[in-house]
């Protein structure tokens, strides 16, 4: 595909004596209001360099322009040169790429195959998986996506949250009132409900609290016992986490979680000592992060057992060794900051040079139209419940619309999915928002459901026409693109372009956002083409050029949304 702002400067290069190709790219602009030209060149940097009055340079290079094909038009203003593209030549040369491209329209192999870990969703053992775990997994589902379009080797990590003190009271609960059918029933309501009760009975006796220390020490030191009834709460909750996995169409290469690194923290601990970073305090082992305005680091309790901290400098550590990352990404909620930046400032410290590598990439909350979550006020809403639901009420407005789909279960999954995800990634990621079921089903405003329902129609248009989609390409060479240049199929075409690098700055951002945007742009430019161009005319040229055009609107869409982690419906 031609790349614009490339060929302008090149064809500026001769004119402009003292900047390099780069230079004038990074001069070029692409004007807000499209009646400026669709590239526009600023002079007033060059009067210096060429000691001249910018508006007669602008001139100048107008006047050198205009010979060329590429433009329609080449005016000059004052200090600017506007220059608009020939419509027909840009519409040849976009739907070939993404005819020739197809799925892949909007990769690239800029990664180079290098490796970026991406650790999302981490939930914790025996605890809910509820609304408010959906943003790293869907979040880091989508930079996984991403990052992988782009050539990137990725690795996907599941940071679970399954080792630490509460299983030794876990253990002992379980041991004093707890019973193997209801855990293998509803494992996690199930071991929650020990957990709670552990700690309304240690109120009243706190030998209790002794006594799963004591376990807990027994499940470090390996002992038989509570390592089996450890890894089965584990067991029993992955599959129940797996249910939600599967239901968003979410895979791991990699289920690591913390108690991985229960052999591997010894090493951590000699390496801070040697570097004289621990200090005591109070029995207890610190990193003194004063310095650097950070809130001391707990490294070791006083009874010598690790904590989350230890465990991710050792999980850093490992994976470094392991995997040699370019990258290390980490989607974890906002309210983990300081965590993020005391253990990035103890790995610099410990003079890892990779320290830089490590990115958290934070988000905001979610709350619910009742207010914020709060398990202990039994205030949760299970994730699978919200999926479940959203597939309903989706089965429900589908029957109502009477619309015919191959298949109601997958369709209504499909879109009743997509659209916990969309909503999900519609916003910056660092916003908090609150969840509502009304904004989210919605087939009309900026959601899922609309976008998947613009593709459906483009899918419904091309059905109509008698033509698949590849049949509609086969003609792009011949095609007379001239009949989709009119505003609406030339701005339409213009975002289907802006598409790949679309990709690479949600990536550079980490922002999912600025896809699900974008793709909004494309549905919503596509729907003003489709209202102001009659698509299926009479005139077979004519109609092969707007079903080319549709074709690539619909291409664009799908690409778009399976970066958001998400199905594209062919009839909905
Ligand atoms: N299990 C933690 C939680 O649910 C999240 C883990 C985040 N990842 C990490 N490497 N610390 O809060």
């Amino acid at each position: 595909m031609i790349d614009y702002k490339d060929k302008i400067a090149s064809l500026m290069l001769e004119n402009i004596e003292g900047l390099t190709l780069e230079e004038i790219k990074d001069m070029i602009e692409i004007p807000v209001d499209s009646k400026m030209g669709d590239y526009a060149f600023p002079c007033f940097k060059l009067a210096k360099l060429l000691k001249k009055a910018p508006p007669m340079i602008a001139q100048g290079i107008a006047e050198n322009l205009k010979g060329y094909d590429l433009f329609e038009k080449v005016e000059n203003v004052n200090a600017y040169v506007n220059l608009f593209l020939s419509r027909k030549v840009f519409m040849k040369d976009l739907m070939n790429t993404v005819a020739d491209e197809k799925d892949i329209y909007g990769s690239s192999d800029i990664g180079q195959n290098r490796k970026v870990i991406v650790e999302f969703s981490s939930p914790n053992i025996a605890k809910p998986f509820h609304i408010g775990h959906i943003r790293s997994t869907v979040i880091g589902n989508s930079i996984y996506k991403i990052y992988d379009f782009l050539g990137y080797d990725t690795v996907r990590i599941n940071h679970l949250g399954d080792y630490g003190t509460q299983f030794g009271k876990m253990i002992v609960a379980y041991r004093k009132w707890g019973n193997e059918t209801d855990v293998i029933n509803e494992p996690i309501k199930t071991l929650l409900s020990y957990y709670v009760k552990f700690h309304e009975e240690a109120e009243k006796d706190p030998s209790l609290e002794d006594e799963a220390r004591a376990v807990f020490t027994r499940l470090e030191n390996g002992e038989k016992e509570e390592t089996r009834l450890w890894k089965w709460f584990r067991d029993e909750s992955l599959k129940e986490f797996n249910r939600v996995y599967d239901m968003l169409g979410i895979e791991f290469d990699s289920y690591a979680g913390e108690s991985f690194y229960s052999d591997k923290m010894g090493r951590i601990v000699d390496m801070l000592n040697e570097k004289k970073l621990l200090k005591e305090s109070e029995g207890a082992k610190i990193v003194d992060l004063e310095e650097y305005n950070l809130s001391p680091a707990l490294i070791m309790k006083k009874d010598g057992s690790t904590l989350y901290i230890t465990r991710d400098i050792a999980a850093a550590v490992y994976r470094k060794e392991h995997y040699n990352f370019y990258k290390n990404l980490y989607i974890v909620a906002s309210q983990q900051n300081l965590h993020f930046q005391q253990w990035f400032k103890i790995i610099d410290l410990l003079g890892m040079d990779w320290a830089k590598d490590c990115v958290h990439i934070p988000f905001g909350l979610v709350s619910l139209d009742e207010g914020t979550m709060s398990t202990r006020h039994g205030r949760v809403v299970f994730l699978e419940d919200v999926l479940t639901r959203a597939v309903e009420q989706t089965k429900d407005i589908i029957k109502e619309k009477n619309v015919n789909t191959d298949n109601l279960e997958i369709t209504a999954k499909q879109v009743g999915i997509g659209a916990v995800i969309f909503q999900e990634l519609s916003n910056n990621r660092i916003k908090d928002y609150v969840f509502s079921w009304e904004k989210i089903l919605n087939f009309e405003g900026e959601t899922g459901p609309y976008v998947q329902y613009t593709h459906a129609r483009a899918a419904s248009i091309l059905r109509n026409a008698g033509s698949s989609g590849d049949e509609a390409l086969k003609n792009v060479q011949g095609a007379v693109m001239d009949y989709v240049t009119v505003d609406s199929g030339y701005e339409l075409a213009k975002l289907i372009y802006r598409f790949p690098q679309v990709v690479v700055d949600a990536a550079e951002k980490y922002e999912p956002s600025v896809i699900t945007r974008h793709i909004v742009d494309i549905a919503q430019s596509f729907n003003r083409f489709y209202h102001d161009e009659h698509i299926l005319v009479d005139n077979e040229e004519e109609k092969k050029a707007k079903l080319i055009l549709t074709y690539a609107a619909k291409q664009t869409i799908k690409n778009g949304l399976q970066l958001l982690g998400m199905e594209a419906p062919e009839r909905m």
